[in-house]
């Protein structure tokens, strides 16, 4: 399989270089290669020839994107229909990620691939347009619907990821508020990238939901970040509305990994045994 990978040293990108480290891998990097920079994309991917191209490259700040709305198009969407009619004529599969915040959070219990989407925001809705474009022009895609990320790289996007954040805080002693009414399911990008390896080996193409197992509010994510550290510093729960963000997230967008199920791919952990392995990978405990 020779493959290119996109946004290789972002936090995803750099847990799929090493799971992927035995395949014939192309890592490509930002600013060298812009995914919205749509002649040099071509050019590059020309030379490469790649079977596979997996694009991990996003706008991913999800407050920022309610004002920097350009943007978050020209990266979520606009260089993801670029990049499908680039696969296309190369005849590659392509693998794009998108996002739990493509739902409203209304329903309440674990979303499938058969849910039926309703962004709440700028980010989301550059997100399903994205898939949109990709599954209106390709055949040989994967799109995969992803939560909650952390890794070892920490969110390139931005500038840190949660449990490095409140790692931090802990260190700090530092009092915090945490929203504790919207629910998530945290997962770790290297768990992820254990099984995008098993899903390209099984080359069945399709969207598929892939997160960790059980879900959590981000304080009780914190809670548990901070009893696995053995400190308690000054944390106060509040809602999503007295916290005021900018930008309107679903309060339950909990994944179901349904499809990846019925074709076998082994379950993912659940998020609190995933967050106890990252931590030790980490050396915080
Ligand atoms: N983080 C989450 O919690 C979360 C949740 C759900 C879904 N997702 C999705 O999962 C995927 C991976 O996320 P992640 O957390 O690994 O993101 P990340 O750490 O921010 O990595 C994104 C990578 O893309 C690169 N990039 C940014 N703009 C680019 C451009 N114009 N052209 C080419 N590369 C560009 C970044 O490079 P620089 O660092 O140099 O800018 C970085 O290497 C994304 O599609 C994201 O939307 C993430």
């Amino acid at each position: 399989m020779r493959i290119a990978l996109i946004g290789a040293d972002g936090q995803l990108g750099s847990d799929l270089l090493e799971v992927l480290k035995k395949k014939d891998l192309f890592p490509l990097y930002y600013p060298e290669f812009d995914v919205t920079d749509k002649e040099r994309m071509k050019q590059k991917l020309e030379s490469i020839k790649p079977d596979t191209i997996i694009n991990t490259s996003a706008f991913n700040n999800v407050d920022a994107g309610e004002e920097r709305i350009k943007e978050a198009f020209e990266v979520n969407s606009f260089a993801v229909r670029d990049l499908s009619f680039i696969s296309l004529r190369l005849g590659a599969a392509l693998m794009h990620f998108s996002s739990d915040y493509v739902f409203d959070g209304f329903k309440k219990s674990p979303y499938h691939e058969a849910d039926k989407p309703n962004p709440l925001n700028v980010y989301g809705v550059s997100k399903l347009t994205g898939e949109y474009f990709i599954q209106n022009i390709m055949e040989k895609y994967y799109i995969i619907r992803t939560s909650g990320l952390y890794g070892e790289a920490g969110c390139k996007g931005k500038d840190y990821n949660f449990v490095d954040l409140m790692v931090q805080k802990a260190e700090k002693d530092e009092d915090t508020r945490i929203i504790d009414d919207q629910y998530t399911s945290p997962t770790w990008t290297f768990e992820l990238a254990e099984r995008i390896r098993d899903l390209l080996n099984g080359g069945k193409y399709g969207l598929y939901h892939m997160s960790s197992e059980g879900e959590c509010t981000w304080f009780q994510f914190a809670d548990k970040i901070f009893s696995l550290l053995g400190k308690r510093p000054p944390v106060t729960p509040v809602d999503a509305k007295s916290y005021g963000a900018r930008a309107k997230r679903p309060l339950y967008s909990v994944l179901e990994n349904r499809a990846l199920k019925e074709i076998g791919i082994r379950d993912f952990s659940n998020w609190e045994g995933a967050l106890k392995r990252y931590m030790k990978k980490k050396g915080y405990i």
